[in-house]
């Protein structure tokens, strides 16, 4: 059986009121679960999610962070702070945040070598455009977005890390990429993650994002390279992230 890693993306989604049965529930199922899960929250609920989790094999991070690690950045969570909460992820990178809030590949990469310097599994999140894939620039776009993120890294840091391959046209658009296509695309981010870092094929977690439901989990995970994924919509009901969680593959 293949070990899978779930992690679960809030993104601005839930309140208290709906995040108190939800952990209730998620501890029971990450006690139950052979895989491993996790779950990146809005800043505002990690004091509560940490104490809610304390004791529990789930773990529990955020969905960004800034790199420097304190001072006039107006708006901004430092990684000292997140490590008061005993913060474990962070997503780095995600393409919301790189098309709506300006992190550029420089940005990702300043933010992506502060959080292993602090301790974090950072989630690095990169994917190509429906433009650039009718464009035919897959690999070349990845390619590019690995290069610049993991500037100055090493092997040892590559362990580390959750690499997350979203193609933006499958986030939240109920569309995935078939097994042929997300084959073929794993295979092709594994050699140039290996060849960046100078590193084993082993050494790297994958996970896939975008669109992962109960109904296509199974397909995807079972995809030689697959590791894990990362999941937004789906996590947010307790019933599909539950079942996604459950999944197993050979
Ligand atoms: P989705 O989002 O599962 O809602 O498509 C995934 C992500 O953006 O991480």
């Amino acid at each position: 059986m293949k070990k899978l890693y779930l992690i679960g993306n809030f993104k601005m989604n839930m309140n208290l009121s709906e995040l108190r049965p939800y952990l209730k529930s998620y501890k029971k199922v990450a006690k139950r679960a052979a895989n491993s899960t996790g779950i990146c929250v809005p800043y505002v609920y990690l004091d509560y999610v940490s104490r809610a989790l304390k004791g529990s094999r789930a773990i529990y991070g955020v969905q960004d962070m800034y790199y420097q690690d304190h001072g006039a950045y107006t708006g901004e969570i430092s990684p000292s702070m997140l490590q008061d909460y005993d913060t474990k992820l962070v997503i780095i990178g995600h393409s919301e945040r790189r098309a709506m809030f300006g992190d550029t590949d420089e940005i990702v990469n300043k933010k992506l070598t502060t959080a292993l310097k602090y301790g974090f599994t950072p989630i690095l999140c990169f994917g190509e455009t429906l433009e650039e894939r009718e464009a035919g620039k897959v690999t070349a776009v990845i390619k590019k977005q690995l290069t610049k993120a993991l500037a100055g890294l090493t092997k040892a840091d590559g362990g580390k890390i959750f690499f997350a391959y979203e193609p933006i046209w499958a986030i939240g658009t109920g569309v995935v990429p078939t097994t042929e296509q997300l084959s073929k695309v794993v295979k092709q981010i594994r050699s140039i993650i290996t060849k960046i870092l100078d590193t084993t094929d082993d050494e790297i977690k994958l996970l896939y994002g975008g669109s992962l439901k109960p109904s296509n989990a199974k397909q995807i995970l079972a995809i030689n390279g697959v590791n894990g994924g990362l999941i937004g919509g789906a996590c947010l009901k307790m019933e599909d992230f539950k079942s996604i969680i459950y999944e197993n593959v050979e």
